[in-house]
């Protein structure tokens, strides 16, 4: 690639090349990034004090597959050698070095490899990332059934699942902060607790993780096991407003069925004025 391999004789430039792609591959090891399928990455090289760039080339290779020029910044400014490639409008450079890759997709994945040369020496340097585009983690849920709640407490299995269909290999992790000194493990998603009443403001956490991101969903302890119990103190309510209005309901329905009779027997001479229409209809 550097200009002065052009110089010497046909045979040499490859060879040479052979050598400097073995060294690379047995020199730096690319820097691990990670993205999310959809979101943005920033590859960000970082650069020796003071110095002053002159341009940068951004190259990209997807496994064994072959490399391409797909990003550079120059006197000119960002420019895309073919922005009929891969990555078409989801490519720029907010400054002369950091490149940044909107709307990921798992084919993103990959070396990206920088080539900087600077205005000061003729040293070039090529750092290189190895980005893994991972699916996104949904939001993990807390399922909980309640045993028992008491003055002694609140007794209550938590259970942290994903969404159905979620990437497997999204870790989960349920706990409380604090450690609780409460709880029984029932495997790694799953708690048995029986909380006394006196340390029932905790909050449990499950997070779902991947490389590249987490999401986490918490339950407050004292709000869930207050929440069944109060329910259960309505449904209490509702019987009590059922014994008050139900004997109500039933005197006043006495009362209209009382007055709806009276009304029947003055209207008794309409209905015999109606009746041989009805006795026609039922002939
Ligand atoms: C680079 O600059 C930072 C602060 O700007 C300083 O802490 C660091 O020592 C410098 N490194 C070198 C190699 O000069
Ligand atoms: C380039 O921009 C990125 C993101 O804004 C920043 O992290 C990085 O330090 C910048 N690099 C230089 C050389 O200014
Ligand atoms: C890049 O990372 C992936 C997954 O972490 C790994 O399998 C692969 O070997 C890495 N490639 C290179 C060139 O380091
Ligand atoms: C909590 O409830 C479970 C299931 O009903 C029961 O097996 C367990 O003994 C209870 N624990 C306490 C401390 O009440
Ligand atoms: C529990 O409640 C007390 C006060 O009622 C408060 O000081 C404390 O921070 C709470 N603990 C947690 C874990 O929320």
């Amino acid at each position: 690639m550097g200009g002065s391999r052009g110089r010497r004789r046909p045979l040499e430039p490859r060879l040479l090349a052979l050598l400097l792609i073995a060294a690379g591959t047995a020199g730096t090891q690319p820097q691990p990034a990670s993205g999310v399928r959809g979101r943005s990455v920033l590859l960000s090289p970082a650069l020796p004090n003071g110095s002053s760039v002159k341009t940068v080339e951004w190259y990209f290779r997807a496994g064994a597959g072959k490399k391409i020029q797909v990003a550079e910044f120059g006197p000119e400014g960002f420019r895309r050698p073919d922005p009929r490639d891969r990555f078409k409008q989801r490519l720029e450079m907010p400054n002369a070095t950091a490149l940044r890759i909107g709307g990921l997709e798992p084919g993103d994945s990959g070396v990206y490899e920088v080539q900087i040369k600077y205005d000061s020496t003729t040293e070039v340097d090529d750092p290189s990332f190895n980005l893994s585009v991972y699916e996104p983690v949904p939001p993990p849920l807390i399922q909980h059934q309640l045993h028992s709640r008491g003055a002694q407490g609140c007794n209550v299995t938590l259970r942290c699942s994903l969404p159905p269909g979620s990437p497997a290999w999204a870790t989960l992790q349920l706990g409380d902060a604090s450690g609780t000194p409460w709880g029984q493990r029932v495997d790694g998603q799953t708690l048995q607790l029986a909380i006394p009443a006196s340390a029932l403001n905790a909050t449990y956490t499950c997070v779902a993780r991947s490389p590249a991101e987490e999401q986490s969903c918490s339950v407050d302890v004292k709000a869930l096991c207050e929440h069944e119990a109060g329910r259960q103190r309505w449904y209490i309510c509702l019987g009590v407003l059922a014994a008050v209005v139900g004997p109500l309901a039933v005197l006043l329905c006495l009362r209209r069925r009382r007055r709806r009779r009276r009304k029947a027997a003055e209207g008794a001479a309409l209905s015999v004025a109606e009746e041989p229409q009805y006795a026609q209809v039922l002939r």
